[in-house]
């Protein structure tokens, strides 16, 4: 299962400087950001993804709430500042527009680890994959990602492949150094 939904984007392997995702679509996810900024921007699976993710915990009564979701190569240029959170440019998932920051009132939509402890943060751990997300950055696992934790950074994945990562707790650089045959059957 190799396609861009899937592609592992990190220091190792990162994105093209002039990649910009075909399909990237504003369908009016609630956002903490003003109308027509980049940062509401999704790839349009993912967005559509992330629509019925956030309705769903609409009606558990949840204010889940976007933040970031893509960024341009040069806006990660920008924000760039050797800090461990801001991924260099190129390294970024957001430049694919499948990865999306959320957060909650209850934090004033901050992105701090604060955020795993809210009642948004613990619904999103356990319902994100079946939207297709995972959690991309888990506590304990950042020697492999390379990141710190971050329990507001989802990434679009597929359905399939987000209920391996999360049933087996593996991250997306884990599952790409398994055998390709074992891989290939996810
Ligand atoms: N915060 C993540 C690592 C990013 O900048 O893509
Ligand atoms: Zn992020």
């Amino acid at each position: 299962m190799k396609n861009m939904y899937t592609r592992l984007i990190n220091r190792e392997h990162p994105l093209p400087e002039d990649y910009i995702p075909p399909n990237l679509v504003d369908i009016g996810l609630p956002f903490d950001a003003l109308p027509h900024d980049p940062k509401r921007l999704l790839e349009e699976r993912a967005a559509y993804a992330a629509l019925e993710l956030i309705a769903r915990s609409r009606r558990e009564g949840l204010n889940l709430c976007g933040v970031s979701g893509y960024r341009s190569y040069k806006r990660q240029k920008e924000l760039y500042t050797g800090s461990p959170y801001v991924a260099p440019p190129g390294t970024s998932e957001h430049q694919s527009g499948l990865a999306l920051d959320l957060s909650c009132p209850q934090i004033h939509m901050e992105l701090t680890e604060d955020f795993a402890d809210t009642p948004e943060g613990i619904w999103l751990k356990s319902h994100a994959s079946l939207y297709g997300f995972i959690l991309r950055y888990p506590r304990e696992k950042e020697s492999i990602t390379q990141v710190p934790y971050e329990p507001w950074h989802i990434r679009y994945v597929t359905r399939p492949l987000a209920s391996y990562l999360t049933l087996t707790g593996m991250t997306l650089e884990e599952y790409y150094s398994l055998p390709p045959a074992e891989a290939e059957n996810i």
